[in-house]
This record gives structure tokens, sequence and C-alpha cells, in this order.
């Protein structure tokens, strides 16, 4: 199993409960690899020393969020050559039209309108070379990575077909609740780490304060009914997939919880939920942020675990296109 997240902006509820804790959940049943795509993050500009500073910060998250680096592979990207390597190779199998058709692309280019570089619409050729790199048989994301999934099983089964099978085709693994947590003001748009605004996000490192004003203050809707209702209750509905998220009630189980209710107790129930979920974290963090070197010694051991296990599969790949060996 493996997975990745870019270290920029900060890291979401949504980053949380779309990916982190569902990585976190399965480590035990998987031989696991989870990256910091540290070359992904760089197709939009990044201040040199945040982008540093990010990764030890993002891999002390994932640690604090339970991924114990004894039982799985942590890594930086960029501290195994390999995954650039096979992009190249995997940029010459993989079409122009289908890289134009990616909705994060068009959504990146029209944000980033100054600077829509080469690496914007290579970008997920990179993320395709991450996981066949490994032959990966269950990629755990949350839902915008859907459509990277189906061209990364796209242009593994265009290879196989040329040279045999050199490559395992991957499954995503999207889990049912928390798959697509939304803005708290815009709940028709994803919860995003490099949005501008901080009340559409709560970051993992929030302050407990600042959490229970976000839900507070998170848009709803003129009615007073807590019911599941996607298209006219954007808002109610995305707090109920937070807090089924981090409570396991299912949606009806909520509804009838909070019948004649109105909003105000039950976002006072979903930032105590959440304050219950992330203070644990919060505490682990700052404890793990002490000790620089354990980290630096984590991330050294992760990048030379996955460069061992890249290197087959990259020169599998090198020999059937018919490179010379080195
Ligand atoms: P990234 O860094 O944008 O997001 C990291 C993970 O968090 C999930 N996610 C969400 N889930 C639910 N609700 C949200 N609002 C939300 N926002 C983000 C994402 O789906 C993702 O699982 N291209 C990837 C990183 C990547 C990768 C890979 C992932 C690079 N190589 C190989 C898996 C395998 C990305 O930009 O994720």
């Amino acid at each position: 199993m493996l997975s990745g997240i870019q270290p920029s902006g900060h890291l979401t509820l949504g980053n949380y409960l779309g990916a982190i804790r569902n990585w976190a959940q399965k480590q035990d049943d998987y031989d696991t690899l989870f990256m910091l795509v540290d070359l992904h993050s760089i197709t939009v500009r990044q201040d040199p020393a945040a982008l540093r500073e990010r990764c030890y910060q993002f891999l002390c998250l994932y640690m604090a969020c339970g991924l114990d680096p004894d039982r799985n592979t942590l890594f930086v990207q960029s501290h195994v050559p390999a995954h650039s390597e096979l992009a190249w190779l995997l940029n010459c199998y993989t079409y122009v039209g289908e890289l134009n058709r990616m909705t994060q692309f068009k959504d990146k280019s029209k944000k980033h309108e100054a600077n829509i570089n080469a690496g914007l619409l290579n970008y997920p050729v990179l993320m395709v070379a991450d996981i066949l790199l490994y032959q990966t048989d269950l990629v755990p994301v949350g839902h915008d990575q859907k459509q990277h999934l189906e061209l990364t099983r796209d242009v593994a089964q265009r290879f196989n077909a040329l040279y045999g099978d050199v490559f395992k085709v991957p499954e995503p693994y999207i889990p049912e609740v928390g798959a697509r947590i939304m803005s708290l003001q815009e709940p028709t748009a994803k919860m995003s780490k490099s949005d501008s605004v901080e009340s559409n996000y709560i970051t993992l490192l929030d302050e407990p304060k600042r959490i229970v004003k976000k839900i507070k203050r998170a848009v709803t809707d003129s009615e007073a009914e807590v019911r599941f209702d996607i298209e006219n209750k954007p808002g109610v509905s995305n707090l109920m997939s937070i807090l089924s998220a981090v409570t396991g009630k299912p949606f009806d189980q909520i509804e009838r919880d909070y019948a004649g209710l109105g909003y105000g107790q039950f976002k006072q129930d979903v930032a105590d939920a959440l304050l219950a979920e992330l203070e644990p974290i919060q505490a682990r963090y700052a404890e793990l942020r002490q000790d620089q070197a354990r980290l630096t010694e984590v991330l050294r051991r992760g990048a030379e675990a996955a460069s061992d296990r890249a290197s087959d599969t990259l020169n599998r790949a090198r020999d059937v296109i018919g490179l010379v060996a080195a």
C-alpha cells in the first residue's frame, strides 16, 4: 500500500479524514510506504525554507497521527531518484490529451495562470511513477485523486500490453465517509490546504479555540434541520460527514440524535468530537517535533528502504524498453 501528501500549505482535516487516518488504520494489514511528495509540490512556487521546514513538520504529523516509522516506510519522494527516472520513461507512454483532461490540471491552470509550467501538466505522470514503482496493490486517497488513479491504471495496462506484466495494476481505496471534506465557508468546494482564506479549513495544528470558532462559524442554511442532503444542504452535510467520520456514527443516527435540536448543539458536538480527535495528535506532535535527530534518521532509513525496493521495477522497465544496462 502506498500514498503521499504534498508538503505545501497546512495539513488539513480533509487530508486527515480522506487519507492519513486510513493509512494509520491499515498499517498492520499491508506492507506500507508513505511519502512526502516534495517534487509534486514544486509545480507551484514554494518558499525554499518553508518547503524544507514543512517536510519535517508533515513527517512529524504523520507520526503523531499514528504512523509508526518502524512499521511503515516513511520517506521524501526526492530522496529516491527512481521516481523521477520512471516518470520520464512513463511520460513517453502517456498522451498529452490524457493530461489535458485532468480536472486538477484544469483547476490549477486557472489558479496559477502566470505559471502553467510543464511540471503542472506532467504532474500526474510522476504520481503514476510513484505508484507503479513499488508494485502497489492499494492506494488510499481522497476522492479528488480518483482521476489520477484511473490514469495510473490506464498507463500500467498500456505499458503491460506492449511489454508483458511489468507493473501491477493498482486499486484506489477511497473511504465511504471522509473522502470529500468541503470548505467550511464555501461547502461546494473542497477543503484545500492551499486555500488563502483561513476560515475555510481546519488544520491539524489549529489551536482548540480556533477549531471551535471555525466550526461555529461554518456556513449552514436557514432551516434548522440536521439532515444529509448534499444538493440542498451542503454546509450541514459537510459537518455531518466530519462528525460521522470522527465518531463512526452513521448519518441516519446523527439525524435522529439532533431531531428538533437545531444547529447550535450540533455544531458544539462536532467541535467537541474534533477536539477529542485532534488534541492527542497535537500533544504527540509537540513532543516528536523536539527530536530533530530522530526525524532526520527516520527519513534516512525510509529513503534507503524505498530505494532498495524501487530499483527492481525501474530496472525491469528500462530493460523491456530496450535501454542498455548500466
Ligand atoms: P494532496 O497533497 O493534495 O492531498 C493528500 C491527500 O489528502 C486527500 N485530500 C482530501 N480528502 C478528503 N477531503 C478533502 N478535502 C481532501 N483534500 C485532500 C487527497 O485525496 C490525498 O489523498 N497527487 C497527490 C499526492 C500524491 C500521491 C501519489 C497520492 C503524489 N503521488 C501517489 C497517492 C499515491 C496530492 O496532490 O494529494
